[in-house]
């Protein structure tokens, strides 16, 4: 057999490999996520919304489902603010572990948000899938302190009323950006 062919087979063999422990390790975290699958959010619509969200340096950023933690960096990078990834999906862990090895004030752990007490940060940030944002609202609205921010990607949180809207120019159908500001969105959005 060449030595090409044997390249080949190595290399076929690899992406199999990937895909398979791709498809895998979705299939362990569907139950949890719900359909939110790894998908990143790109480097414009972090900087938008890193733009419209000012933070200082003693203040604590969340993502609650980090994928490869890169928004979590980003967070940390522009405001030095210390910042924690939760992710549940192994392979998004590992990556974003790997992605995040060695720099302080970044912490990623796999773990279910929904099991993790989130009352210590005031600025969140999600991108999720619809069928959870419901319990989303609700779990933000035992734990949050007041004053906190929230940031979610796409999906509104059912109930609450967005301080601000961001579409950045460039997004797919013009994904929405939702800001909220707690607890002033809960109370408005009941009256
Ligand atoms: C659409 S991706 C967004 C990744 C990252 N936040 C970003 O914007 O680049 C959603 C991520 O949330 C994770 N996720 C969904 N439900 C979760 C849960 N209950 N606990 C932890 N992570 C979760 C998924 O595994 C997925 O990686």
């Amino acid at each position: 057999m060449s030595t090409w062919v044997l390249i080949f087979i190595a290399l076929a063999g690899g992406v199999f490999v990937v895909k398979m422990l791709y498809v895998f390790s979705v299939a362990m975290s569907i139950p949890v996520t719900k359909g939110a699958l790894f998908v990143s959010t790109s480097s414009l619509r972090i900087k938008t919304f890193l733009d419209a969200v000012p933070m200082k340096a003693d203040d604590s950023f969340i993502d609650i489902g980090c994928g490869d933690g890169r928004v979590v960096r980003a967070a940390h990078r522009r405001y030095q603010v210390r910042s924690l990834g939760l992710e549940i999906n192994p392979l998004a862990y590992l990556k974003a572990r790997v992605l995040s090895f060695g720099i302080k004030g970044v912490r990623i752990r796999w773990k279910d948000f929904r099991k993790v007490d989130i009352s210590e940060a005031n600025v969140i940030f999600c991108y999720l899938f619809p069928d959870v944002m419901k319990n989303v609202a609700e779990k933000l609205e035992t734990e949050l302190v007041s004053g906190a921010r929230v940031v979610s990607c796409n999906f509104p949180l059912p109930g609450w009323r967005p301080k601000k809207v961001l579409r950045p120019a460039s997004s797919r159908h013009g994904d929405p950006i939702y800001i909220y500001q707690f607890p002033e969105a809960c109370v408005r959005a009941r009256l």
